[in-house]
């Protein structure tokens, strides 16, 4: 809920998508990154998201990033020996600030998440080292944190990109939760 304290829409985007960004971190927290299945698992749903949100209206930097991130995706899920195109999922048009907010941001937590991957020992896994390697678009991150900082927190605007947010949220995790991908985690 919108608090009266949030003076920014940087600040709201956090405490309202905080629900749903724990709930993400929750079942991608299920694919285990030291293994090739979790770390198929992983990019499949990353590849699956992306794949999404490119077709939608985005940022010319955005557009860049999710270029450069499914490519690397692409590389990593053939050394793993995916054979098989994620197929996009289905979402309406969202605004641009929400999608720069969801991507810039993610960046943030695969840092902790490459060290995750970081700690495999399968050879393969290791190999597989494309996604991990991007840049941490941490540039992006700033300029989107200066843009929102500078908005109001209320208003028809701001209600629709936080809208827009949580709904990039549940796509990935309804594409975390694609069936293909809980029945290989669970088997294994
Ligand atoms: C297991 C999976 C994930 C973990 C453990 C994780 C963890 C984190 C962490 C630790 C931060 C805070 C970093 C900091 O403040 O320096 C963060 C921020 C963020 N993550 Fe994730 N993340 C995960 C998945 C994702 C995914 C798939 C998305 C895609 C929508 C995402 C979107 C964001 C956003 C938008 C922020 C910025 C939050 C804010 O400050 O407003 N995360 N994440």
């Amino acid at each position: 809920m919108t608090k009266l304290t949030q003076a920014s829409l940087r600040a709201r985007l956090r405490a309202d998508t905080r629900l749903a960004h724990e709930q993400l971190d929750e079942e991608v927290s299920r694919f285990d990154l030291t293994t090739p299945i979790g770390f198929l698992c992983f990019l499949t749903m990353q590849s699956a998201a992306l794949q999404t949100l490119s077709a939608l209206q985005v940022s010319a930097k955005a557009g860049a990033m999710i270029r450069d991130v499914l490519e690397r995706a692409a590389l990593d899920l053939r050394q793993l020996g995916s054979s098989t195109q994620q197929s996009p999922a289905a979402i309406e048009p969202v605004h641009p600030l929400a999608i720069d907010y969801a991507i810039a941001g993610s960046r943030l937590g695969s840092q902790l998440l490459k060290k995750r991957w970081q700690a495999a020992t399968d050879p393969q896994v290791r190999r597989a080292s494309a996604y991990f390697s991007a840049p941490s678009y941490i540039e992006m991150w700033a300029s989107f944190c200066n843009t929102t900082e500078a908005m109001s927190s209320s208003g028809t605007l701001a209600n629709q990109i936080v809208q827009d947010a949580d709904r990039i949220f549940h796509l990935y995790l309804e594409c975390a939760r694609a069936p293909q991908l809980t029945n290989r985690a669970i088997h294994a």
